[in-house]
């Protein structure tokens, strides 16, 4: 890993919030990610199961963790069990972790190796009443791949048939969702590397430039700045690709006079940053790229205003179509006629506007959390506006993310050139 040692009350404190949640004489147990294949030998580079993460901090493949906050050993009652360091195994692939180096990462005290695990689980699972096992439950999941968590809970429901199941899942999704303020250190350091880059590309971008090029700025200034890599695709769009929500190919030329989007975030320390900015490849805005921009952000500040506590997703979003709907009439993109006989399950707004406005983030970049409950202070939503007009062949999108407060929200972004003006004085620099 590149990133600097986090702080392992980070995952103490998880982990403690989690144990306040287990039924009494309950077992929960995590596991890893899978390592996938690609082709021949290869395998996708290693991506650590968010929620060992949140737990744990351990970067490391076949990592679990066992919860049993009332084995009658109280040196059992946290455990991270880690694969054995082998000589062959690192001499090609590198260092594994030893059991101090976990200790110190996650705060853990009793680590075990994976192959001396099933002599300590079975006598755990008959000592306990019911089980946790986790599975995703990230509403947007989209793939039906049967990955280790799944199979896991397969093989324990076949093995101690007569054990009641619980989700763990369904605590994370409360629990990951509320950040601790260690989290937001971590979030803001993803963050403040963006913010660098950022102004880095204000100055890179001119016309003719390839949107690969972009992105190899985006990767440079990451890496240089330690942070893993990007949180997800950077999507580098100029001219009317910006209406592709998830454009990843990033290989055509910006050109004079295109509006250029660029959606980027670093991860750093499994923490993600998701900025969005929209800029004139020129350096300067034309008067119609002016007034649409300005719609946006003006959607943007409004979002702002109304997330806070209380608020459910469904009103939120609602009420901002609902401006969207005045701002859009204002711009020249609707007429009354249109809005007057929309149809309520598609507005006349989604023609401009067809996605959602927040999302939570964290660990992942559309992180674990419940959608149906109303905000609540501690969560982290992105904002993300945006406009799409196919008829002037341009995408607008502006995102920054938010930290919930008490009676409203705190901007982690705040420091990123957003106006107009802004933009348009960085790039002259
Ligand atoms: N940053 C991409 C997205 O939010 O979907
Ligand atoms: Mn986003």
């Amino acid at each position: 890993m590149k990133y600097l040692p986090l702080n392992p009350e980070i995952f103490n404190n998880n982990r403690s919030r989690f144990i306040e949640k287990m039924e009494k004489n309950s077992i929960a147990i995590f596991n890893s990610n899978d390592e996938l294949p690609t082709n021949a030998d290869q395998v996708y580079k290693f991506k650590q199961n968010s929620d060992i993460i949140w737990l744990t901090g351990i970067d490391q493949e076949d990592t679990m963790l066992i919860l049993f906050p009332d084995n009658p050993d109280p040196k059992f009652r946290e455990v991270l069990v880690l694969v054995r360091p082998n000589e062959i195994k690192e001499k090609w692939d590198g260092h594994r972790l030893r059991k101090t180096e976990a200790q110190a990462i996650s705060g853990i005290q009793t680590i075990i190796w994976l192959d001396t695990l099933e002599g300590y689980l079975q006598p755990w699972i008959h000592w306990s009443d019911s089980i946790y096992l986790n599975t995703n439950e990230n509403d947007r999941k989209s793939n039906l791949i049967q990955v280790r968590d799944y199979r896991y809970a397969l093989m324990m429901k076949e093995r101690f048939p007569l054990h009641q199941y619980k989700r763990s899942a369904k605590i994370l999704k409360e629990l990951r969702s509320i950040k601790t303020s260690q989290e937001i250190e971590v979030m803001q350091k993803a963050i403040d590397i963006t913010d660098n880059t950022f102004r880095r590309l204000l100055k890179f971008v001119k016309p003719g430039v390839m949107e690969y090029e972009i992105e190899a700025e985006i990767y440079h200034s990451f890496l240089s700045q330690r942070a893993t890599g990007p949180a997800y695709g950077s999507i580098i769009a100029s001219g009317d690709r910006a209406r592709t929500l998830h454009y990843v190919e990033n290989n055509k030329e910006c050109k004079e006079g295109e509006l250029l989007l660029m959606d980027f975030g670093a991860e750093y320390g499994n923490y993600c940053a998701d900025l969005t900015r929209t800029i004139p490849v020129s350096g300067k805005f034309t008067r119609r790229q002016k007034t649409v921009y300005n719609a946006c952000l003006h959607l943007h500040h409004y979002a702002v205003g109304i997330l806070k506590p209380g608020i459910s997703i469904i009103d939120y979003t609602h009420k901002i179509g609902d401006e969207a709907t005045i701002v859009f009439q204002k711009i020249g993109l609707l007429r009354k006629s249109e809005i007057k006989n929309e149809d309520p399950e598609n507005r006349a707004f989604a023609k401009y506007l067809y996605h959602g406005i927040s999302h939570h983030l964290g660990i992942d970049v559309h992180d674990l959390g419940t959608r149906t409950t109303p905000i609540k202070a501690g969560m982290v939503f992105t904002i993300e506006p945006g406009i799409y007009i196919e008829e002037e062949q341009m995408g607008i999108r502006i995102e920054n993310n938010f930290w919930v407060t008490k009676n409203g929200n705190k901007d982690l972004m705040k420091n990123i050139p957003i106006t107009v003006e802004e933009i348009e004085s960085f790039m002259k620099k």
